[in-house]
């Protein structure tokens, strides 16, 4: 079977931790690289957790770490993800380092070195894909596409209001870079990830396929946490971008027009989603609206029982 070579650009983060369960078990895709950006937590913490959550699946993958630092803007970090960025299972340490170049230059040899195009997919904040794509303009012709977590039509967690999704609004100036890019982008937004949930009386279930099942348990106990009594389970946000490229049918999608609002006192960030195309403007975006939520929850078991598989057998 062909793969689809991707780079993952991250900040984990309990859902990128499970987007990355879900990469590297599916033999549909080839990770060719990981890069870490900050965002959840410094990308000195989004590091770690990244090369430790490697540890634990028993996987090898070249890692570079990147900024943490917005273009313009000051730096925020979520709270939902705790204090080390990853609370609540326990992590072991990691079994390889990081390569001692940047994410930037990272993304660029990986994707200068492919024979075919690749697929970005960030997971965190915009700033390590911006910086790159306004720092190696010849090799945009080589990015196939970029499926994304980020943005939303309707709601959001960040600014005021909470008008703007926290990926795109954390730097929402490299957020504008990438969706002006002219690279064909898949965006996972709430509208999609909030649908993406576990239900919470299933975290339990996860437990039953060995070490990497009991991690996305532990993963689903503690990120669920705020969202228990007022919504219908855990979203795995960024895992949907993984979840796109291995099964697209499982998704509804429409192309639209997506402007980030660059200026807006209190919608600075929010991304301005044209459904109705009264704008006129041309789609720069592929828009992801819908999930059979019941086939995500199998594909997130099937790939730990992948690793349990794997397990058995050594
Ligand atoms: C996004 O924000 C982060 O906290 C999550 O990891 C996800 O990428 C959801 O808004
Ligand atoms: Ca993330």
């Amino acid at each position: 079977m062909k793969k689809i070579p991707i780079i993952i650009d991250c900040d984990p983060g309990h859902d990128d931790a499970i987007a990355l369960v879900l990469a590297l078990s599916d033999e549909k895709l080839d990770v060719k690289a990981i890069t870490v950006v900050g965002g959840n937590q410094p990308v000195e913490k989004t590091g770690q957790n990244t090369l430790r959550i490697l540890a634990i699946l028993g996987k090898q993958v070249p890692v570079a770490f990147g900024t943490s630092t917005p273009l313009l803007v000051k730096p925020y970090h979520a709270q939902v993800h705790g204090e080390s960025g990853l609370d609540g299972p326990k992590m072991p340490e990691p079994i390889q380092k990081q390569l001692d170049i940047s994410a930037v230059e990272l993304l660029a040899k990986t994707v200068e070195e492919s024979n075919e195009p690749i697929t970005l997919v960030p997971t965190g904040t915009l700033m390590n894909i911006a910086i790159f794509l306004l720092s190696y303009p010849h090799l945009k012709s080589k990015i196939k596409q970029i499926s994304m977590m980020g943005g939303s039509a309707v709601s959001g967690c960040s600014g005021p209001g909470d008008v703007a999704e926290f990926n795109v609004w954390v730097d929402y100036h490299a957020s504008h870079i990438v969706f002006h890019s002219g690279i064909p982008i898949i965006m996972h937004g709430y509208d999609v990830t909030n649908k993406a949930v576990i239900p919470y009386e299933h975290n339990e279930k996860f437990r039953e396929h060995g070490k990497v099942g009991i991690f996305v348990a532990d993963l689903l106990d503690f990120f669920g946490k705020p969202f228990r009594g007022h919504w219908p389970g855990t979203p795995i946000h960024d895992a949907c971008a993984i979840a796109w490229l291995i099964a697209p049918e499982i998704f509804e999608t429409k192309k639209v027009h997506v402007a980030i609002d660059l200026d807006g006192e209190w919608t600075y960030g929010a991304t301005v989603v044209d459904f109705t195309g009264e704008s006129g403007q041309s789609p720069n975006a592929e828009v992801v609206f819908d999930i059979d939520r019941d086939r995500f929850e199998e594909m997130l078991h099937s790939a730990c029982k992948t690793y349990e598989e794997k397990e058995r057998q050594l």
